[in-house]
């Protein structure tokens, strides 16, 4: 599976960072962040190609390359709209724009609150057109008693909505 994730300027870019943490090996992952120098480091992992924001020419710019499934976590309210708008001035709008023209999975983590009406009618645009909006909003049925905990139910929730196996929380009923 080839995947694609952007990490955008929300609060929570360690969102971004759990959603890789624990992702197989057996995942192709590329990497869209803003500032490779900061981040490099941090997100080194086998099989991962980091690809800076700018770089318009990268290879999941072009929906030929086949990435399989598209994630914005977090995603800021400024992403959203541009995606919702159909704007790819960056290379994170890019392959969000690319998902949706190539009918991919896009899985976007908005990250924000409260949400003003605008953030609301550009989350429920996107998900007429099939876009998975999944915030990071907590559960209480999964005892989650830490900060890792409740981001392994989100990482968890995710992975579920892009047909990633996982055993990362508590399924009710389990
Ligand atoms: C400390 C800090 C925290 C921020 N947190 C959020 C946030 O949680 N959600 C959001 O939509 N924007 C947040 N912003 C604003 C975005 O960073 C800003 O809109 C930026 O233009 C987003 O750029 P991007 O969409 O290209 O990543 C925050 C900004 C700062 C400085």
């Amino acid at each position: 599976m080839k995947l694609a994730l952007a990490i955008s300027g929300a609060s929570g870019v360690r969102l971004g960072e759990q959603f890789l943490r624990y992702l197989p090996d057996t995942v192709e992952v590329h990497l869209v962040v803003s500032d490779n120098a900061r981040t490099v480091d941090r997100f080194e992992r086998a099989g991962l190609t980091l690809h800076s924001d700018t770089d318009i020419a990268a290879s999941i710019a072009s929906g030929s390359f086949g990435v399989d499934a598209t994630a914005v976590i977090p995603c800021s309210m400024n992403t959203l709209a541009k995606i919702a708008c159909g704007i790819s001035d960056t290379l994170t709008t890019r392959i969000a724009a690319v998902a949706l023209k190539e009918h991919k999975p896009l899985l976007l983590a908005p990250r924000e609150m409260p949400l003003s009406a605008i953030a609301l009618e550009n989350m429920l645009k996107l998900s007429r057109l099939g876009v998975v909006i999944a915030p990071p909003v907590a559960g209480y049925y999964s005892d989650h008693d830490d900060l890792d905990a409740m981001e392994r139910f989100f990482v968890g929730k995710w992975y579920d909505a892009l047909g990633i196996e996982n055993t990362l929380y508590r399924r009710w009923g389990e």
